[in-house]
């Protein structure tokens, strides 16, 4: 078994060894190694059973860090001033010292600040920035606790930095930028309106094959069980006849066939729900029942986001 604890130092000296770790996030729990270094890149790759073609997030500790790594033009410090560290990551184009595995071939690179506290401590221990996927194997529910990464890569990694539960539960925004717009690559913890604030916004995150993250195109953040999307009463209706876990936004569903219900938020809110989505995807998977029902959100706030996930869970 893989060992959980809080030890930013023991932590630190695996990174520097080139080892991995599992690294808390506001977001989800990240899978980390040294973005610099092109063996612990690949072994991240190996750990999680990730394509290689799909490109890392590089974490820093701070704003400051970002032209090491990337050519960051003024918006995209405007929107860190704002929003980092935070739930967003900016893919610009890389610098030389980032290895081409980091960014999958690519000629962009990814950066995000944490906004965890001993996610930040720990990157200002180092002196390198941390490649970090999100800590489940490649196409799974992320992870959002501890006890979620030991049950997905237990036996695999080092050492697993606990760092309570994740307070946003969804991950980061990902965003590029085109001439006078943000191109939204991935729905995540800012939403769409916040960033309309600061210029026009293109939502990909549905588009074609081709657009979007590479990380998006197919099947992703699945539950073993079925997963059908829709209007809740609709599809109970049309499943009657079947075993089935129901993933509500705010009513307590009952039926002789649901061996089990999840309620996101008792009150409708749309930023509960995401905190308490992939938890609650992963006991309805663990449920027995034959077929996940989920009801589609609101496309507002959070609810892009997790439609996004709901969707992909279900493709
Ligand atoms: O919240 C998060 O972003 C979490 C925490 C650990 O930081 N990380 C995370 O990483 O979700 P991952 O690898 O599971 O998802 C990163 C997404 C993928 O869809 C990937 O394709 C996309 O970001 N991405 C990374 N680098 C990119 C690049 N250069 N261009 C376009 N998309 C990129
Ligand atoms: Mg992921």
């Amino acid at each position: 078994m893989t060992e959980i604890g809080s030890d930013l130092l023991y932590a630190a000296s695996l990174l520097r060894r080139g080892g991995l770790v599992a690294i808390p996030t506001e977001t989800v729990y990240g899978l980390a190694g040294n973005a610099l270094d092109a063996d612990a890149v690949l072994k991240i790759y190996r750990v999680k059973d990730r394509p290689q073609f799909n490109p890392l997030i590089v974490h820093l500790a701070n704003i400051d860090a970002m032209a090491k790594y990337a050519e960051v033009p003024a918006i995209a410090y405007r929107l860190a001033e704002r929003f980092s560290p935070g739930p967003i990551t900016y893919v610009l184009p890389k610098k030389t010292v980032v290895p081409d595995i980091t960014t999958g071939g690519g000629e962009t690179v990814a950066l995000r600040i944490p906004a965890h506290a001993m996610a930040l401590e720990l990157l200002a221990l180092l002196d390198f920035p941390l490649a970090a996927p999100s800590a489940n194997p490649s196409g799974y529910i992320s992870p959002v606790t501890a006890e979620h990464v030991q049950q997905g890569l237990g036996g695999k990694i080092a050492y697993i930095l606990d760092g309570g539960q994740c307070s946003v539960g969804l991950e980061s925004t990902v965003i590029a930028f085109a001439t006078n717009k943000i191109i939204v690559l991935r729905a995540g913890g800012v939403t769409v309106e916040a960033l309309r604030e600061f210029a026009p916004v293109e939502v990909r995150t549905h588009a074609a094959p081709g657009a979007g993250s590479p990380g998006l195109l197919k099947s992703h953040y699945a539950p073993k069980t079925r997963l059908i999307v829709g209007n809740l009463r609709s599809l109970l209706e049309e499943y009657a006849a079947q075993k089935v876990a129901v993933l509500s936004l705010w009513e307590l569903m009952r039926g002789e066939n649901i061996v089990a219900c999840e309620v996101l938020s008792p009150s409708s809110d749309l930023t509960e729900a995401a905190r308490n989505l992939f938890a609650a995807l992963r006991r309805l998977d663990a449920a027995g029942a034959e077929l996940i029902v989920a009801e589609r959100m609101p496309e507002h706030g959070f609810g892009l986001a997790i439609n996004d996930r709901l969707d992909r869970a279900a493709a």
